[in-house]
């Protein structure tokens, strides 16, 4: 490195532009080579550290909130799926709905993005610095069973109290028990008008009590609070996963079951 260069990433040492120490010397390089004007260099070199920055944020924000995968709303393909509403999705992504501590349940069949958008919702309410955990309605009554065996189910229980929006994945892929239904019931009672939920299922209500066993009563009393302030969103249609499938016509669509059966 020059003079010059060394005194930059001294200074940007000191103003802890951490990237900017490490990347200056290929930046510098690479400006020589492609015969950068200052003022693209010093853009350049500036965008590497909030790059960094924005990098570092979203590990951050996918470790709190432990979200299985990362999804945007920009990364929806609205024009594929048509029974979601872009609009209704931008209002929900203000995140006014966790400030009025409602729920929103994404209802539909495998591959059509329920978790893709409680996902990216859930992103855009830990941009705004809201506390967000994910879950799957499997690991959510595993581990407050486990808590309850060791004797720690109080706090366990205030990790999925606490946040301002807890996303429940997956609620009724497999049946629950009557002490995993009793769980989860706990868990939804103690949310009810003080925090948000979003929840994904591939059942109807109509078919609620079948996740819990053929339990009715367990079942309206959790749909019950979900549903007292909430917004469903059904979502029909294809599986995002099988569209290639479909296009190549290796798995048959709604239509041609229909007509076969
Ligand atoms: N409309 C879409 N635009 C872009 N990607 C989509 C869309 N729908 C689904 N996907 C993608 O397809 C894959 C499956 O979607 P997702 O996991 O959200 O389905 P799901 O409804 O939760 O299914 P399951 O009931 O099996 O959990 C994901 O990688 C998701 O990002
Ligand atoms: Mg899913």
């Amino acid at each position: 490195m020059n003079l010059e260069l060394e005194r930059i990433a001294l200074h940007a040492e000191r103003l802890g532009l951490h990237t900017v120490v490490d990347m200056l010397p290929v930046l510098a390089e690479d400006a020589a080579t492609k015969n950068q004007s200052y003022t693209e260099f010093l853009e350049r070199v500036l965008r590497s550290e909030t790059e960094a920055a924005d990098q570092r944020a979203t590990e951050m924000i996918m470790k709190t909130a432990s979200f299985p995968f990362l999804r945007t709303l920009e990364d929806f393909d609205f024009a594929f799926q048509a029974s979601v509403s872009r609009r209704q999705l931008k209002e929900l992504a203000s995140c006014a709905f966790i400030e009025r501590r409602e729920n929103v349940i994404f209802l539909g069949p495998p591959g059509v993005g329920k978790s893709h958008l409680a996902v990216a919702l859930g992103l855009e309410a830990a941009k705004r610095r809201l506390k967000v955990k994910f879950t799957t309605c499997a690991d959510l009554v595993a581990s407050l069973a486990q808590a309850m065996r060791i004797g720690t189910y109080t706090t366990r229980l205030r990790t999925y109290v606490r946040p301002s929006l807890l996303i429940i994945d997956e609620i009724g892929f497999l049946p629950l028990g009557a002490e995993e239904a009793n769980l989860l019931f706990q868990v939804i009672s103690h949310r009810y008008e003080r925090g948000s939920v979003i929840l994904t299922s591939n059942k109807s209500y109509g078919e609620w009590a079948e996740i819990f066993s053929g339990d009715g009563v367990i079942a309206s009393a959790i749909l019950d609070r979900l549903l007292h302030h909430s917004t469903t969103i059904a979502i029909r249609g294809q599986s995002y996963r099988l569209r290639d499938k479909l296009k190549a016509g290796i798995v048959l669509n709604d239509k041609e079951v229909t007509e076969r059966n």
